[in-house]
């Protein structure tokens, strides 16, 4: 099956990396420093998930503070988060698990959308209904780079985004498999405190990791 718009959700995949910034922030005030942050750094993308009741105004300010990046949302779980996604013009949206309701909605709305798969059965269901890149997750819990590896060989047209456990330690270890092409993780993503503490460091470790 040739499907562009999956071409297009595979390519997509594979430019927002090779880490994407999983973001849950405070407020407005996190996300604009970390933005700041992000665009010296030269950070391709960034998930905000939808944890807060404000994670949208969270949103906002990254669409309009990271305009060359990719802005997606992630922690999508229900119909009209995707339908919020798409009107603020979000790149992406993410989910931790997939529903059908909502990959045949994201299909409807053209937005790209990488539902969350843990099993084989999850990701026949993910490749039944057309898709060929999704997030695996949780990544370490559900049985990290061997679980890849396994599920490379019947599944040789599916790529993953890897999140839930990656951590600087291991990232290029998942980075290097064949059928991942990016991965994702919190840990990229300072606290207020470590940007009010420590910004040297934090930017030393963001460039190590995109510079
Ligand atoms: C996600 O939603 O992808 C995860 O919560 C990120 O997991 P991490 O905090 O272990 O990076």
């Amino acid at each position: 099956m040739h499907d562009p718009s999956q071409e297009e959700n595979k390519q997509l995949l594979s430019t927002i990396g090779p880490v994407v910034p999983v973001a849950d922030f405070i407020d407005e005030g996190h996300a604009s420093a970390c933005c700041e942050l992000f665009t010296e750094c030269g950070v391709p993308s960034v998930e905000v998930t939808l944890r807060r009741p404000n994670a949208w105004d969270s949103v906002r300010k990254c669409i309009e503070l990271m305009p060359n990046a990719q802005v997606g949302i992630g922690t999508v779980i229900e119909a009209d988060q995707l339908r919020q996604a798409k009107d603020l013009g979000a790149a992406f949206a993410i989910s931790p698990g997939i529903l059908p309701e909502l990959v045949l909605l994201a299909q409807e709305l053209g937005l790209p959308y990488y539902p969350g798969v843990a099993s084989a059965s999850e990701l026949m269901l993910a490749r039944s209904m057309g898709l060929r890149a999704v997030k695996f997750f949780p990544a370490e819990a559900a049985g990290g780079i061997p679980m890849l590896k396994s599920l490379g060989s019947p599944f040789p047209d599916m790529v993953f985004c890897p999140t839930g456990g990656i951590s600087v330690k291991n990232y290029q270890d998942y980075l290097a498999l064949g059928n991942v092409s990016c991965v994702g993780g919190s840990w990229v993503v300072p606290s207020q405190a470590a940007l009010a503490e420590s910004p040297d460091t934090v930017i030393a470790g963001l460039k190590q990791v995109y510079g």
